[in-house]
């Protein structure tokens, strides 16, 4: 039978690659709270409530207006109770109770900070704040042994958690650019991430880089690291072989996450334009970055002429490259609602290297995005509207 719905609510669809999710929507206060929730369950390493939390955020993210009680969301999937119990808070109280508790815990404070550290994910912050660990500098004055990431991540602290803007990003860009042109001549570049959807800041700048002849990007990220590295624009990398074969990394593995691209995690060493009031104003009530408090105690006045920018630099064969594409470009709800719908509704398995049919046991070959979606049986939905 049919769902009754609210007045305000067309029919929402169960999976985010079903509906049109744009970056500015109406819920900041309920998807802020559940986007707490959502993080403290990932502290907690139960990842089915945390993705639960976040598919509650990310429906609220594709309404056409603002929640103002429990009515407006007849008919909404993917609330579970303990979303709705939180929803129903906010919009009597303004705030929840848990969603209070969980931001002054001690546990969620210090498990933000130290994640927000480059190279420390959940299990490592975890171990530290057990070991009473609670602040990014405890990780510098503890003694822990730190990897190469890890020291680069404390390094760069303060720059790394200064959102990248679009402006920064199109300079990285014409950096990659240059350096993919010199290397490998007719290579392209694409942005993808979150500012492909149009997000104007982000955590890093991603690319995936390409050459319209198959077979001539083998081998190209080792020589478009070493010419950054010979000009000193990188501050740390490290650099991943692809590993991708079709023959046996096929339909038997699982559309995880991971792929197996040739790719770069790197920190970029980014000239910041030279100080011009009239050309760079800062944005109305943005914060200094430097104002912040650095574990390594930097002050505004010692602020270099650079800033540390993390940049992912992808290399695809051509032939995979619109799978790249879709899988790079996010969001991260987005694709792992791809990849589930593919599975359960259309018995095919994607990732972002192949889509593969198990009824015709066969792969299918699309060349671009809306082929593919074309292919899973879904609605075109544009990169400014895969935010969810
Ligand atoms: P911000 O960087 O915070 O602005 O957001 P973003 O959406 O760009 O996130 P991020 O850079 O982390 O990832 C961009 C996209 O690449 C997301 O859709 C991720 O799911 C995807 N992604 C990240 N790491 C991997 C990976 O190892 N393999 C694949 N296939 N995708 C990845
Ligand atoms: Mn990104
Ligand atoms: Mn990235």
């Amino acid at each position: 039978t049919e769902p009754s719905h609210g007045a305000m609510v067309p029919t929402l669809k169960g999976y985010a690659c079903q509906r049109r999710t744009p970056l500015q929507h109406h819920n900041a206060l309920l998807t802020d709270a559940l986007l707490v929730l959502a993080e403290n369950a990932e502290f907690c390493e139960d990842e089915g409530r945390s993705v639960a939390f976040r598919r509650a955020g990310a429906v609220l993210k594709a309404l056409p207006q603002a929640v103002h009680k429990m009515e407006d969301l007849q008919g909404v999937p993917c609330l579970g109770g303990h979303s709705q119990r939180v929803i129903k808070e906010i919009l009597e109280d303004g705030t929840s109770r848990e969603v209070e508790m969980v931001l002054q815990s001690e546990q969620y404070q210090a498990m933000k900070a130290l994640t927000n550290i480059f190279g420390v994910g959940v299990k490592t912050a975890d171990r530290w704040f057990r070991e009473g660990l609670r602040l990014p500098s405890d990780a510098l004055n503890s003694g822990h042994k730190l990897n190469h990431a890890q020291q680069a991540g404390l390094q760069y602290y303060d720059d790394l958690n200064t959102p990248v803007t679009k402006a920064e990003a199109d300079s990285i860009g014409q950096i990659v650019e240059e350096a993919v042109q010199a290397v490998l001549p007719g290579a392209e570049i694409t942005l993808t991430g979150g500012f492909r959807r149009g997000k104007p800041t982000g955590h890093d700048v991603d690319f995936l880089i390409t050459h319209p002849e198959e077979g001539k990007e083998e081998g190209l990220m080792p020589k478009v690291v070493s010419w950054l590295e010979a000009r000193g624009l990188l501050l740390y990398q490290k650099t991943n072989i692809n590993s991708y074969l079709e023959a046996t990394d096929g339909p038997a593995r699982p559309p995880h996450n991971m792929d197996r691209f040739e790719r770069c995690f790197s920190i970029f060493r980014l000239e910041r334009p030279r100080a011009s009031p009239e050309q760079h104003p800062q944005a109305v009530g943005e914060e200094q970055p430097q104002e912040r408090g650095s574990p390594l105690g930097r002050r505004a006045s010692e602020s270099p002429g650079w800033k540390a920018v993390r940049v992912d630099l992808v290399v695809s064969p051509v032939s995979q490259f619109a799978f790249a594409l879709l899988g790079w470009t996010g969001s991260q709800l987005f694709e792992r609602d791809l990849r589930r719908w593919a599975g359960q509704e259309k018995r095919m398995s994607l990732s972002s290297h192949a889509l593969y049919d198990s009824t015709q046991n066969r792969y299918l070959r699309p060349c671009s995005e809306a082929e593919i979606f074309a292919l899973l049986g879904l609605e075109f939905i544009p990169p400014s509207e895969r935010n969810a």
